[in-house]
């Protein structure tokens, strides 16, 4: 049986004729609450899941970089030289390479530009993240990247410094203006734990979530309506948050207290108003859940998720009537919390369920999406994994 890594693998030697100097891989990730928080320098609940993208990688010595992946026809090959020319891409524009390629390429352009240098690089790409489904299938390639030309290159860096790289790239050489917790849950994720991570100070402490001492599992429920954050909405509600932060003269949304919401509405037209409720109760809502799991146990939660849900739906407004369906339909069959995660706009959506429930809740759901003429959904399980490594 293939797997991700036989597949990066085969790749690489399918393109170079010789075996990879290693393999390095990076996981995909839910975000189990906490959404729009992390660019308002607020808080985020996320972990690592066991989909993981996978790198082979080997040296060159024409000091070019040459990048390779599964889920495309061609290589992409340029000169290490050409990276600074290649980026960063200006707003509003195309990357000036094919976008997938950019976010690997990104990443070698945002080690230099760190100080990192090292010898020409095939680097093939192999994942089962799947792609557009809000579970940072790009964090996983920036990881994997990443944590493979810190090695080769001798750069030194800790993995915070790495999730910055894949920002980095993700911001300036795609043009996705998003913040940093996909690819932070991608570099620091364990094993049964989830990611408190404060997005100001980039702290970052472990929760254990405990649901499968609970009897629980966690569902993730793939719409397959596809979304982008280098277009439109994502970016529209970045910008209003900003004016909401600049209306209430604070540097972000973090310095926004729930007790100030009622100055704040008498202060901004009722859009940025809802924009700016929704990150602040949200924050609120992490630094809750992150509390009741410690204390009560993920039980306790499912009220919480379901307010961050009904918060992204009514006053974000970034929720789509597939992700509202799924939600809908788990709570409606059992869940004791559900939420969409994610950017929004399409993806998935998550569902806290007893583990005895889950063919049940996954085949209601199926059904409500047949009714009502959508895709078929993409249904399993997660558990948090572990962040990027090197395998081999
Ligand atoms: C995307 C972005 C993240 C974050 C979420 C919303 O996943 O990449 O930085 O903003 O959306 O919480």
């Amino acid at each position: 049986m293939t797997t991700p890594a036989s597949d990066a693998v085969a790749l690489f030697e399918q393109l170079t004729g010789s075996t990879p100097a290693g393999v390095w891989s990076a996981p995909g990730r839910v975000n189990l609450i906490g959404e729009h928080t992390d660019y308002n320098d607020g808080f985020v609940l996320p972990f690592a899941i066991p989909h993981r993208t996978y790198a082979a990688v080997g040296t060159r010595d024409d000091g070019r970089i040459r990048v390779a992946s599964t889920f495309t026809h061609d290589a992409v090959e340029v000169s290490l030289n050409e990276l600074q020319t290649l980026f960063p891409t200006p707003t509003g524009s195309e990357p000036a390479v094919e976008e997938w390629a950019a976010y690997p390429l990104g990443v070698a352009w945002a080690l230099q530009l760190a100080g990192a240098t090292g010898t020409g690089v095939d680097i093939a790409i192999a994942s089962d993240v799947p792609v557009g489904a809000g579970l940072s299938s790009s964090a996983a390639i920036e990881g994997a990247t990443a944590s493979a030309l810190n090695d080769l290159w001798n750069a030194g860096l800790d993995r915070t410094a790495l999730a910055r790289i894949g920002r980095r790239s993700e911001n300036e050489a795609v043009g996705a203006p998003t913040g940093i917790m996909d690819q932070m849950a991608s570099m620091l994720g364990e094993a049964d734990s989830a990611i408190f991570l404060d997005c100001r100070s980039l702290d970052a402490n472990l929760v254990s979530v405990g649901v499968a001492e609970a009897g629980l599992a966690i569902l993730v429920m793939d719409t397959r309506v596809k979304h982008a954050h280098s277009t439109g909405g994502y970016g529209e509600r970045r910008a209003a948050c900003e004016r909401g932060a600049a209306i209430m003269g604070v540097p972000s949304l973090r310095d926004v207290s729930v007790d100030d919401l009622a100055r704040a509405e008498g202060l901004m037209d009722d859009v940025t108003f809802r924009r700016v409720r929704h990150v602040v109760t949200e924050n609120q809502r992490v630094l809750d859940t992150v509390q009741t799991l410690r204390e009560n146990g993920a039980r306790s939660i499912g009220d919480l998720l379901v307010a961050s849900h009904a918060s992204m739906r009514d006053d974000f407004e970034i929720s789509v009537p597939e992700l509202d369906t799924a939600v809908e339909t788990a709570l409606a069959n059992g869940a004791i919390g559900a939420r969409m995660t994610g950017g929004g706009f399409g993806g998935a959506a998550i569902a806290l369920i007893e583990q005895s429930a889950v063919q049940d809740v996954t085949d209601a759901v199926t059904a409500a999406f047949a009714e009502k003429g959508f895709a078929a959904p993409n249904i399993f399980t997660v558990t948090p994994a572990d962040g990027a490594r090197r395998d081999s």
